[in-house]
């Protein structure tokens, strides 16, 4: 894993920018994205280096990490609708080319099975946006995931359900139940970028890549992939016990060597 300390959010949304576009500009590419609010001011980015600068999304696809359960696609707050009305309406990253799981999915564990082999099909994702849960999930893996669990249902912690209140009106409103990558899905992901924004996510991200694997916290998985790049501002560095050691390691990089 490398972890980078950067000093605000910003900083951090314009590094994980920097790895999309420079994926994006290298040819074909298939893209994980994330919802919630960690990877807004990446998407911001990419929308303003989209107007601006150049930055086409013609050659990609998109893959989304989950879905809640219950929600169809025209929910305002299913995934479906929120990676849209967030980032994809806003580049030329056309509908067909953006993948999600069917919330409203009669049989449920064979739309599972569909999305995988979507996610198979495509070659696989080449980079993975991923937020951190207060509780340590990524995706919607809740603590005790399987480490090699596939996609799959999960019910959400009073926690989850708690943080997630913010985005719908009434807090009982928020789905029990979500369909998700596991955590074996997203570690084939070849590139994983880790975003940590803001102290109410200190605690979890320090036992992310710090503290043991362990299906208790489960991002503690990605210490088991070749290629993780942590992207955290001070404030979510907080916790760090090896925080000099990083900012250290950081500050003597090669410019050659890319994230
Ligand atoms: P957040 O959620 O980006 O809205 O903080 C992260 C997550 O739950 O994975």
């Amino acid at each position: 894993m490398e972890i980078i300390i950067l000093p605000t959010g910003a900083d951090v949304a314009r590094a994980a920018a920097d790895a999309i576009e420079e994926q994006v500009r290298s040819g074909p590419s298939v893209l994980g994205l994330a919802t919630g609010s960690t990877p807004l001011g990446t998407y911001q980015e990419l929308i303003e280096r989209h107007r601006n600068y150049g930055l086409s999304f013609t050659n990609a696809r998109a893959f989304l990490l989950d879905e809640y359960l219950g929600l169809p696609a025209t929910h305002p707050q299913s995934y479906h609708s929120v990676i849209r009305k967030e980032f994809t309406d806003s580049v030329d990253l056309g509908s067909d080319a953006v993948h999600g799981l069917n919330g409203v999915a009669a049989d449920p564990a064979a739309e599972a099975l569909r999305y995988e082999a979507s996610i198979e099909a495509a070659g696989g994702v080449d980079i993975q946006i991923l937020g951190i849960g207060t509780d340590g999930h990524v995706g919607f893996n809740e603590p005790m995931s399987s480490l090699a669990s596939r996609t799959r249902i999960k019910t959400l912690t009073r926690q989850t359900r708690k943080d997630n209140a913010r985005f719908f009106e009434n807090p009982a409103d928020v789905p029990d139940h979500v369909l998700t990558q596991g955590l074996g899905t997203i570690r084939q992901a070849r590139h994983l970028l880790l975003l940590a924004v803001g102290a109410t996510k200190a605690q979890a991200l320090a036992a992310a890549v710090e503290g043991p694997v362990a299906a208790v916290c489960p991002a503690s998985a990605l210490q088991l992939h070749p290629h993780v790049t942590v992207l955290v501002d001070s404030a979510a560095a907080s916790k760090l016990a090896h925080r000099d050691y990083y900012q250290d390691t950081f500050g003597r990089k090669p410019q050659w060597q890319g994230l």
